[in-house]
């Protein structure tokens, strides 16, 4: 027994450990040669439902209600972003939002107005023109003059009823809800805010290019004043 382990032991070690050697130095060279992708997804097996089919936005989808990929939301829920506006569309509703909400931002806010007038300049000037005269390129093109936003009904309506207006629109009048965040909607109430009380300048800063002289435009101004 003695001598039979005396002449296997030691060469049978010694085979496991040249055996174990080449297969660690063969699946370095391995490793080494075939350089996995680490920017590629590796391969899975039976990956089940953990990925899911993509479908993309505005196509069809035979899964689903209707077969569009498109769906309403389930009643009730709030999209991320989006505050919540607990307010019907009639008039009394419009009424009770004007007692009810009020601006966020104090009437001298420098950001809120510069905000409020790029929003203005983009979204509303097309129909409100500039000025808000109600004289827009949309209007010179055929849709219906809105009212004049110095006009008496505009300037006796709480910020809170033309917030109203602006969420969810008003006869012609476009709902913006979808295009502006609250925040934005408040803005450009103070821009409106600062248009009407603007009401004596607009006509002063028209009148020196009429005049014609070019020198003259700073004492007419002060003559006007
Ligand atoms: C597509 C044209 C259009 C655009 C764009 C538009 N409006 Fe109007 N707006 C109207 C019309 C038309 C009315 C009159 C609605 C009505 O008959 O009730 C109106 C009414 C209003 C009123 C109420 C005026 C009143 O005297 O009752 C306010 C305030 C107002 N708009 C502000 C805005 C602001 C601010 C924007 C930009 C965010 C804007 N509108 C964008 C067409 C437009």
């Amino acid at each position: 027994m003695t001598p039979t382990a005396a002449r296997t032991g030691p060469p049978l070690v010694g085979r496991f450990a040249a055996l174990l050697a080449l297969v660690v130095v063969t699946l370095v060279g391995v490793r080494w040669i075939v350089e996995p992708d680490h920017s590629r997804r590796n391969l899975e097996f039976m990956p089940d439902m953990s990925v899911s089919p993509a479908t993309e936005s505005q196509t069809v989808a035979g899964a689903l209600p209707g077969g569009y990929s498109q769906q309403a939301l389930v009643a009730g829920v709030v999209p991320r972003g989006v505050t919540p506006f607990r307010y019907g569309p009639d008039d009394a509703e419009a009424q009770r939002a004007g007692r009810e909400l009020s601006s966020p931002f104090a009437a001298d806010d420098a950001a809120a107005q510069a905000r409020g007038a790029e929003v203005f300049r983009i979204h509303c000037v097309p129909c409100h023109d500039a000025a808000g005269g109600g004289q827009g390129t949309a209007v010179l093109r055929g849709m219906l003059p809105p009212p004049p936003l110095k006009g008496i009904n505009a300037m006796q309506m709480p910020d809170g009823q033309m917030f109203h207006v602006l969420t969810l629109g008003s006869g012609n009048m476009p709902a913006m809800r979808t295009r502006l965040s609250a925040a934005d909607r408040w803005a450009v109430i103070r821009h409106v805010r600062a248009l009407q009380t603007a009401k004596a300048a607009a006509p002063e800063e028209a009148t020196p290019p009429q005049e014609g002289a070019p020198g003259e435009t700073a004492p007419g101004k002060e003559e006007n004043r």
